[in-house]
């Protein structure tokens, strides 16, 4: 897979895919971390003279042209970033934006309209892959948390030009993810949370190849207290799923991985509830439900991450968004921040957790991915990184 730098790009239209799926709110960008995430990009590519043209979806319009879906508030963003115009268009394809990219001169940039506002975008129909791919010369993908979707901005389009590369957001992302999963410093711990196992079998199977330790905490974690034979009362336990927890449980003692759970709780009467109380985990009232992990289960997490070679996290270890139970995951975010170690973290609430930890600036690397940062743990080759290669 070639990187951008490693094109010849000077005068030539190239098309960027970046991912612009951003919070807005009031017509205004939120949280602009993926506007910046792609500017290392975007300012190579001026400076060479290429014609710049961004594509992007934001949310899920579902192919039909909704307003609070525009790109416009977006395309204001990166231009006050950018510090110079950006031009927009209101589509991603048609004689509209033909006439703008033919306008381009050396070093502008365009933003197409949200490219989801067209159904072929995310079934990667063959015409719409074709028409977008025939405004450009060079194809870009900047964009690695949505390089886990075979849509056609993302694979049909790399599909269809020759000349193609990663931006240099997408490629050294790969290169953290890669060196942390095939060639980590050891030992590698990993930091499992959330709410349900379901979504994450594959991560946990894929992660036991791979890693020294494993730590689980969250709602997670009940699921395989559960099944190490602890009542939890009224806490979250995703039945359908304690087998399968026996058997992990089970395969990490075959290859030698010790896995760590909460050996203490915060519990309360329901999520709302404005404090909790510590109990250890086989004391769980039958009336009560955990959402956090007790000080007795931080030290214990804290003496297992002590002295790691590298650090993955996904998933806060308690319910985070009510302040009273959000001690765990932020003592924990701290924990590994402290760690002398390459710490990598992904996922929207992993990241909003470190942010108000106010430890973003020591992680190694903050995965711009969610679902795609979740697919590479699991030992997937995502289809848009495929199609560069
Ligand atoms: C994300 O926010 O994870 C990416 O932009 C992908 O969005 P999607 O889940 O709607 O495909």
């Amino acid at each position: 897979m070639r990187r951008v730098d490693q094109l010849e790009v000077s005068g030539k239209r190239v098309l960027v895919r970046v991912d612009y799926n951003v919070p807005l709110s009031e017509g205004r960008v939120r949280d602009d971390t993926r506007i910046r995430a792609s500017l290392s990009t975007l300012r190579y590519l001026k400076e060479k003279g290429a014609r710049i043209i961004l594509c992007s979806h934001l949310g899920r319009p579902k192919g039909e042209r909704k307003p609070e879906f525009s790109l416009r508030p977006v395309g204001e963003r990166l231009s006050e970033l950018l510090g110079e115009e950006v031009r927009f268009v209101e589509d991603c394809v048609g004689p509209e934006v033909e006439k703008a990219v033919s306008e381009l001169e050396p070093g502008q940039v365009l933003l197409l309209e949200n490219l989801r506002f067209h159904a072929g975008e995310t079934k990667n129909d063959p015409e719409f892959a074709a028409t977008l791919a025939s405004l450009a010369e060079v194809y870009v993908n900047d964009a690695f948390s949505v390089s886990h979707r075979a849509h056609a901005s993302v694979v049909g389009v790399p599909e269809r030009i020759k000349e193609k590369a990663a931006g240099f957001q997408l490629a050294r992302e790969i290169d953290y993810l890669s060196q942390a999963l095939d060639a980590p410093e050891r030992p590698l711990v990993a930091v499992i949370g959330g709410a349900k196992i379901s979504g994450k079998i594959e991560v946990l199977r894929n992660l036991l190849r791979r890693v020294d330790k494993l730590i689980i905490g969250g709602a997670m974690a009940n699921t395989f207290l559960t099944a190490e034979g602890f009542s939890l009362g009224r806490s979250l336990v995703d039945e359908s799923e304690i087998e399968l927890a026996r058997e992990i449980l089970l395969a990490s003692g075959e290859r030698g991985v010790k896995v760590y759970l909460p050996v203490d709780l915060v519990v309360a009467e329901d999520e709302k509830a404005e404090r909790g109380e510590e109990v250890p985990v086989e004391a769980v009232p039958a009336d009560k439900a955990a959402y956090d992990i007790g000080e007795e289960t931080l030290i214990l997490f804290a003496e297992a991450l002590s002295g790691a070679g590298t650090i993955i996290w996904n998933g806060p270890l308690g319910l985070f968004e009510n302040p009273a139970f959000a001690y765990g995951t932020v003592a924990l975010a701290r924990a590994i921040a402290a760690e002398n170690a390459l710490t990598l973290a992904g996922g929207g609430d992993t990241l909003a957790a470190i942010k108000r930890a106010g430890v973003a600036r020591a992680f190694s690397y903050l995965s711009t991915g969610g679902g795609a940062f979740l697919e590479f743990l699991e030992g997937k080759k995502l289809p848009g990184i495929a199609a560069l290669e």
